[in-house]
């Protein structure tokens, strides 16, 4: 099976090109970006028309939560307009498009984990334009899937596991949000999940992301405890939780956006990660990484 991957150099495309591996089925081009933009036509037609893979998996996608609310125009021609263009040369090629989208698409009201079938409700602007591209994807003719994913880590690229590892080896205090709660996801355990889901060609909505949930506050403090357990930072930092009304940003978020896994579990029979074993894996990593410097 080929799969076509847009945004390969991105913190999830990395990673699923690692797990590649473990699935000898799959063939995987990933172009640079100067090769495949997703906002130039002439380039999604000609790749796609030329590579002839069975499954396009776009990766691509502008991340910029905060700085979207005054970008508004580009981050929906990245994520609306030109996902909307890709599902239609999906479909005039015969290609599966396998798509990415986030939490950030709800409004974070609800009390129980969110399901593929809740109402949209976007607070922010990256939301809307995320929602936009699902709608487009939803309307136009091709085969889809679109897995709605959140608060994404890895040992590599920009996330919140590194930036509290990189500031507990800064300062003495960090203060973070405890009042926001999702479901930390490690892109390895989401990459291999594409491939469970690729593989067997599950359609529609797909929620994933890592067992069970918390705050922005307990995972920073995971995340720095065991960091300092396994000498990651040299000291341990005193966290302060904090309301998100102490600490305002441009783009709201949703207050909860914990995503129920059910749909995926039922369909794959395998289920994901908990968040606290995704976060020392990648505390590992990083630590191994240190000790190559
Ligand atoms: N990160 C999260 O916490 C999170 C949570 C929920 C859902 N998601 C979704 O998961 C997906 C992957 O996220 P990620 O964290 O891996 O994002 P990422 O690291 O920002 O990767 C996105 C990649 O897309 C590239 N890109 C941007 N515009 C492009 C264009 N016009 N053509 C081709 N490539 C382009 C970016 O390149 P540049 O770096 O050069 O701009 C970057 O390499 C996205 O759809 C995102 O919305 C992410």
């Amino acid at each position: 099976m080929k799969i076509l991957l847009t945004g390969g150099e991105g913190m999830l495309a990395k990673d699923f090109l690692s797990v590649l591996d473990q699935f000898p089925e799959f063939e995987c081009y990933a172009p640079p970006r100067e090769e495949l933009d997703i906002t130039n036509q002439g380039q999604v037609e000609s790749i796609i028309k030329n590579y002839r893979s069975d499954i396009l998996l776009n990766c691509a996608a502008y991340t910029k939560v905060d700085k979207a609310e005054t970008e508004s125009a580009l981050a929906f021609h990245v994520n609306g307009i030109s996902v909307g263009k890709l599902a239609e040369v999906c479909h005039r090629s015969g290609v599966k498009i396998v798509h990415l989208s986030t939490d950030f698409v709800f409004d974070g009201s609800n009390s129980t984990p969110v399901t593929e079938s809740n109402y949209t409700v976007p607070l922010s602007v990256y939301g809307k334009s995320k929602r936009d591209g699902e709608a487009r994807i939803e309307a136009s003719d091709a085969d889809w899937l679109i897995v709605r994913t959140s608060w994404l880590f890895a040992a590599h690229g920009n996330n919140f596991v590194r930036t509290m590892v990189r500031m507990g080896s800064e300062r003495d205090q960090i203060r973070v949000v405890s009042d926001q709660f999702g479901s930390p996801t490690w892109t390895r355990d989401l990459a291999l999940a594409l491939c469970k889901l690729i593989r067997g060609n599950v359609q529609n909505y797909i929620h994933f992301g890592g067992l069970n949930s918390c705050s922005w506050f307990e995972l920073a403090n995971y995340t720095l405890k065991q960091a300092y357990q396994i000498g990651l930072v040299p000291t341990l930092p005193k966290i302060t939780p904090i309301q998100t009304r102490q600490y305002p940003l441009p783009a709201p978020r949703p207050a909860y956006s914990v995503l129920s896994n059910q749909r995926y579990q039922e369909l794959t029979g395998s289920q994901p990660m908990m968040w606290e074993e995704a976060v020392d894996s990648v505390l590992k990593r990083l630590h191994e990484q240190s000790q190559d410097e």
